[in-house]
């Protein structure tokens, strides 16, 4: 069975075949990165217009390459959501159309299930139970995941999404957007105990807050900025540097209690954030003094692609819609889905 994979969610078009028992047959991948940096977050409305503009053309492209015809394909998977609902509608509207002409299924896929789903993807894929800490730039959720399907969430942000704290404090440091990832660099060059940053709620439940911290970041920021409000080279990555420090603790912190509360040794970590250098090796350590093993996807499937939407969509086959319909739902809770079968 071949399941053409289409993900819209917010600035990355994504798009790929994954075949039943061979894998990924061809995957593209168009960040709109430089349509959004000169406004410093993404603009939803040039989002939209954006995916209308590549998706078709780059499903064309990604199937000629693979030496596949449309016709090959038995299934169309499309995020339905959470994220952009002008973004959604636009993979949700072409993945509907395009499996109405062809005659096949339509696969309506959560997002962030597919995030976690995509460690399945790789050689040594978790087994069940597991711990999933799931961070992006709009979610910083644990789940407790007996049953492929169904989640128990069991710590989750009060404010801020960890991936949303790394871009905010980017942009106090007038980082280019996006921010996670210029500001994992500039921190590769700083002290990471320079700053003594807060570990909210570090002992307290599995709940997480970043907005305390973006704040201590923004007040360390405004009391090290000479007269002229410049910054040394050298602050600025010691900020960096402790900021992602504090972050990483903070992640690794509640995964561990939230480890020690269920008694599970397994942990599937995924998302945007995941492919955070300081977290994967700092997690890996922490995991092996308690023999707890820890599986992450291959960096360039953490972060949004059409690989994890293909791949969730062949998992979520018995769950297609027997009339394809457009579904785009911004705000959607991995409570609500139930087990595969
Ligand atoms: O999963 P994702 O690609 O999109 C969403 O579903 O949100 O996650 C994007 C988030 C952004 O906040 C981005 O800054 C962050 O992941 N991110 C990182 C890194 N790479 C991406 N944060 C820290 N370190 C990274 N290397
Ligand atoms: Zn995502």
């Amino acid at each position: 069975m071949k399941v053409l994979g289409i993900e819209t969610s917010c600035d990355e078009t994504g798009v790929a075949v994954y075949e039943s028992g061979v894998g990924l047959l061809a995957e593209a991948l168009f960040s709109q990165t430089e349509l959004h940096a000169q406004f410093g977050g993404v603009v939803p409305e040039l989002a939209s217009r954006d995916h209308i503009a590549k998706l078709a053309p780059m499903i064309c492209d990604m199937l000629f390459e693979a030496d596949l015809q449309l016709t090959d394909l038995n299934a169309i998977a499309y995020t339905a959501g959470p994220g952009l609902v002008g973004a959604l509608m636009v993979g949700g509207s072409l993945a509907t159309g395009l499996a109405l002409g062809l005659g096949i299924p339509v696969i309506p896929v959560h997002h962030m299930e597919a995030h976690l789903l995509a460690a399945l993807l790789e050689d040594d894929p978790p087994e069940l139970p597991f711990i999933g800490l799931l961070v992006s730039g709009g979610h910083t959720l644990l789940v407790e995941t007996q049953v492929l399907g169904q989640y128990r969430i069991i710590g989750e942000t009060l404010d801020d999404a960890v991936g949303e704290a790394f871009d905010k404090v980017a942009r106090l440091l007038s980082l280019p957007y996006p921010g996670g990832p210029a500001l994992a660099a500039l921190a590769e060059r700083g002290d990471p105990t320079a700053f003594k940053f807060p570990r909210p709620m570090r002992n307290k439940g599995l709940d997480f807050s970043f907005s305390g911290l973006k704040t201590a970041v923004r007040l360390a920021l405004e009391k090290t900025k000479n007269s002229d409000g410049e910054l040394e080279a050298s602050v600025r990555e010691n900020i960096a540097a402790s900021f992602q420090a504090a972050a990483v603790d903070s992640l690794i912190g509640k995964c561990i209690r939230a480890l020690d509360a269920t008694g599970l040794k397994r942990l599937v970590v995924a998302g945007g954030v995941s492919a955070n250098q300081r977290l994967r090796t700092q997690l890996r350590t922490a995991c092996a003094k308690r023999e707890v093993c820890v599986h992450y996807p291959r960096p360039a499937l953490c972060t949004d692609n059409g690989a994890m939407i293909a791949f969730a969509g062949w998992c979520r086959r018995e769950q297609a819609l027997s009339v394809p319909t457009i579904i785009a739902r911004p705000r959607w809770s991995l409570n609500e889905l139930t087990p595969m079968h």
